[in-house]
């Protein structure tokens, strides 16, 4: 590896996967780390981070899901000569205020603001493809999804839409330093508001440009499926 290695975190997840692959298309010298890869990386084993860290010049970051880990890895790629960090973090995570949803990704950014290096922040909708499996698609399943929405249109935005954002921050240095980014869709979805959201109100998503399968939204059968939690976090859209 040449010491203008990227490295990306969560890298068999549904951001760094597909950043990875893009990063690899342009020729960047990339090293993908995860519990699972061959780059062995757990946010709870920092004895073990000196490696992966080793000739990094950028990194994408993925916090783990406590908030915490990402302020000790900051001071450990401040100290092996990390010059750029560009975190996954949500929509709207500057609003949430005491809320406890969230509190992962604003202790990382707070981490990542926190320190002396180069960063840029990507604060992404709901993923599109959340109704494909991982968070949604159990849930749904089940006949009750259960989201801190109310009556809000809600945008989503596809992953690969997040990916190439992502891969063309990481490929651009110096351009988004010390900006914050909200990703979102112009098209929105009503996912109904309310105490309970019928399927008609989930087929609206059927007005996203994303990949949503209708099949997902048949397995969720007769039952509502959004449970309102109160005031929707989120604020309108800025298209970035
Ligand atoms: N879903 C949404 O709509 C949405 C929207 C905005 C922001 N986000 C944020 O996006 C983040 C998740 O990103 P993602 O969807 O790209 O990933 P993901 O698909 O949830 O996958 C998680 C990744 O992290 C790795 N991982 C899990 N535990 C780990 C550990 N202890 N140490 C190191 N790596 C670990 C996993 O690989 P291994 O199992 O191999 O370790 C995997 O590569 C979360 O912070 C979430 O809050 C999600």
């Amino acid at each position: 590896m040449s010491d203008d290695t990227t490295l990306v975190l969560g890298a068999t997840g549904n951001t760094g996967r597909r950043v990875a692959a893009r990063l690899r298309l342009r020729h960047a010298p990339v090293r993908t780390a995860s519990r699972s890869s061959p780059t062995p990386f757990d946010w709870f084993r920092p004895a073990d981070w000196g490696q992966v860290l080793r000739d990094v010049t950028t990194a994408y970051v993925v916090p783990p899901s406590v908030p915490g880990p990402v302020h000790d890895f900051v001071a450990r790629a401040e100290a092996a000569g990390v010059r750029r960090l560009v975190l996954l973090s949500g929509r709207g995570a500057d609003d949430w205020g005491d809320s406890a949803f969230g509190l992962d990704m604003r202790s990382a950014e707070d981490a990542v603001r926190g320190s002396t290096l180069e960063w840029t922040i990507l604060r992404a909708s709901n993923f599109a493809q959340n109704f494909d499996g991982h968070p949604f698609r159990a849930p749904l399943a089940a006949g009750e999804l259960a989201l801190p929405a109310g009556a809000v249109p809600e945008p989503f935005i596809d992953l690969e839409d997040v990916a190439d954002v992502a891969a063309t921050v990481l490929s651009e240095p110096g351009r988004h330093a010390g900006r914050a980014y909200e990703l979102t869709d112009a098209t929105r979805a009503d996912l109904g508001g309310g105490s309970r959201a019928d399927l008609p109100g989930i087929r609206a998503a059927h007005r996203l440009p994303a990949r949503i399968p209708g099949r997902v939204h048949r397995d969720a059968g007769p039952g509502g499926l959004e449970r309102g939690r109160g005031p929707a976090p989120y604020r309108d859209v800025r298209a970035a």
